[in-house]
């Protein structure tokens, strides 16, 4: 089974992250010096993607700019040797052909964005990647799940544990046969409440799908805060062929929520051998003094 081709939906409002979301999308708040989006691309084409669609929405033209060339400041760059940073620039944009874009004109769910990518997609299997889920990992995360799919086939999401008292913040795998890396999907459920939760291995924003998912996505039913669910779309394929949840090896943070992206700024700033010390010394200070 091969996978050519990754959704990003960026259709969404980041509410959470307001006033900062209100002129910027969410998905270039950055990282140390990087959006968040491009991590997300740069895993998707680690794993072998050849082909980045993006579900945007209004307000969100920076995220078109950032994928393409920036002429005049390409130029400055150049005209000043400014070497390093102008390779920064030329790797963030993928080859001329290989990124589209649709809009997602009312944000109507996750699953809703996922469905106005059908026609780019096309028939076959593809990633979805959400860009706030920021994953730090040796390999990346999507190519441990290309790998996965490649033994297992069919549908695959990443999947990790989480303390009971927070199933009713994720999608949670109803869990059939499980080796303790892949976890067969004998079904799912939105957000339910710690007390109905089947389980605690719960889906994070990395899917491998088969495109029969734009089927179910069609029938646009409501779901869980009124919103079309991408989870109870893959829920109605749980028997129709194989259905995995791999627990990725990696630290995931949650960069759609205050508490994670800051968490995420402090590893990935940690991770530099530019900021290391600097950032280590400061973190050592405050927890000194708290
Ligand atoms: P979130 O649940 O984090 O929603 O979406 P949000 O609107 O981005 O942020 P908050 O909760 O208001 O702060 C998870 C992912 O699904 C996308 C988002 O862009 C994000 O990548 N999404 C969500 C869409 O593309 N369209 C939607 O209608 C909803």
């Amino acid at each position: 089974m091969r996978v050519r081709k990754a959704v990003f939906p960026v259709g969404g409002l980041g509410t959470r992250f307001l006033p900062a979301t209100k002129a910027l999308p969410k998905e270039m708040l950055p990282i140390v010096d990087k959006p968040l989006i491009q991590y997300a691309v740069e895993e998707a084409h680690a794993a072998g993607i050849e082909e980045f669609i993006f579900v945007t929405g209004r307000g969100k033209t920076a995220i078109e700019d950032h994928f393409d060339y920036s002429y005049e400041l390409e130029d400055l760059l150049s005209s000043r040797n400014k070497i390093e940073a102008l390779e920064a620039l030329r790797a963030v944009v993928p080859g001329a052909g290989q990124v589209a874009y649709t809009r997602q004109q009312e944000p109507l769910g996750l699953g809703h964005a996922v469905w106005c990518a059908r026609n780019l997609v096309g028939d076959e299997p593809f990633a979805v990647l959400l860009a706030d889920d920021l994953i730090m990992s040796e390999k990346p995360c999507l190519q441990q799940m290309v790998e996965a799919a490649g033994e297992t086939g069919g549908n695959m999401v990443a999947v990790m544990d989480v303390p009971r008292e927070h199933t009713s913040r994720y999608g949670i795998l109803d869990v059939g046969s499980d080796d303790g890396r892949l976890a067969e999907v004998r079904g799912l459920v939105e957000k339910p409440e710690p007390a109905a939760a089947p389980s605690t291995l719960s889906v994070i924003g990395r899917y491998i799908l088969t495109p029969e998912v734009f089927d179910h996505l069609g029938k646009k039913h409501l779901g869980a805060g009124g919103e079309i669910q991408l989870t109870d779309a893959m829920a109605k394929m749980v028997g129709s062929g194989p259905f995995h949840g791999l627990r990725f090896e990696g630290t995931r943070f949650d960069c759609g929520d205050k508490l994670g992206f800051l968490q995420a700024t402090i590893a990935f700033g940690m991770a530099r051998d530019d900021l290391r010390t600097g950032l280590g010394d400061y973190l050592s200070k405050i927890v000194k003094d708290l």
